[in-house]
């Protein structure tokens, strides 16, 4: 297996089979710390540089909150406006990063523009983490989804996803290269305009992924044992901002997934993830089933980002 010292996160695609138990494994071993609301002293000598150009509550928050559980240290801008790369000189990501490396020891960037973080490893001297390009990729959500579907089923073989909502997004991307290392399959549900594209079904082909399309949520939902929702009224991931309007639209009944839903037709073993923030696809009274694991998933957030700090730092091999 590659050494993860030193290493960009940058695409699921580049994770291979034994990399995501490995990355698992170092979460395990780090979660009492979280759980037990410590912190340790594991990355007491280095420093977390957060990127983003785009807003987030989770991602920034729960890798600012990793680093501190480890005993690390934390700079960075959440808003982009407030730099040099958002006013009169939109600096480079070149010239941006050329001064941030200096300023810690990883940088994780979110952005607008996909390959964004790809171009800042490009010239980063240390690791960059993709906290979510535009429509590319968010690998470290996935691998939290994947963690938690993991201690939820005890595996990631032989499982049936149904991946409800726009499939532009950048964690449906994600986890369709993660689930190509895996025995499991896919079952995309999305309006037409939000479909998957042609060249990306004929990527997934390539990575031998089983999976199809369907219409409607309720015709194959009995099928599934991860539920796994975006929603689909929602901002223009290729904007560093959108501000809400009067009248965002409702989400067609058939990409909301309800109490009634769940009862009449899914498994009562299956579990639904929702990276979050949510719209009306996922009414709040769904929270107290016994499907809902978004609040683990967001604490497993917190234990993701620790295991892949320490390791891309080289606190655990
Ligand atoms: N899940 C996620 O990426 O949330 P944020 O946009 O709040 O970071």
């Amino acid at each position: 297996m590659r050494s993860f010292a030193g290493r960009d996160i940058l695409s699921l695609k580049d994770f291979e089979r034994e990399e995501f138990f490995r990355v698992f494994e170092v979460a395990d071993e780090l979660a009492p710390i979280a759980r037990n609301r410590r912190n340790s002293d594991i990355l007491k000598e280095k420093t977390l540089v957060t990127a983003f150009y785009q807003p987030s509550t989770r991602t920034r928050l729960a890798h600012e909150g990793a680093m501190h559980r480890l005993g690390g240290h934390v700079t960075g801008f959440s808003d982009a406006k407030m730099t040099r790369a958002g006013d009169f000189y939109q600096e480079s990501i070149k010239d941006t990063v050329k001064m941030l490396e200096y300023y810690g020891d990883v940088i994780v960037m979110r952005h607008f523009q996909q390959g964004a973080p790809q171009e800042a490893a490009k010239w980063s001297s240390v690791p960059v983490i993709n906290a979510g390009d535009g429509w590319g990729e968010h690998p470290t959500q996935v691998l939290t989804d994947l963690y938690t579907v993991l201690n939820e089923k005890g595996t990631l073989d032989g499982l049936t996803f149904l991946a409800i909502g726009d499939m532009r997004m950048r964690t449906m991307h994600s986890l369709s290269y993660a689930l190509s290392q895996f025995d499991s399959e896919i079952i995309y549900v999305s309006p037409p305009e939000m479909s998957l594209t042609d060249d990306f079904k004929k990527e997934l082909e390539a990575y031998n992924l089983t999976f199809r399309e369907a219409k409607h949520v309720a015709d194959v939902i009995h099928e599934a044992d991860v539920i796994y929702m975006e929603p689909v009224v929602q901002p223009d991931y290729t904007k560093s901002r959108e501000e809400a309007k009067s009248d965002k639209g409702l989400t067609p009944e058939n990409y909301r997934v309800t109490r009634q839903l769940l009862a009449e037709k899914a498994r009562p073993d299956s579990i639904i993830l929702h990276s979050l923030p949510r719209m009306d696809e996922l009414p709040a009274d769904v929270d107290i089933t016994r499907h809902a694991r978004y609040w683990q998933e967001a604490f497993n957030g917190v234990v993701m980002r620790m295991a892949l700090l320490s390791l891309v730092l080289g606190a655990m091999e």
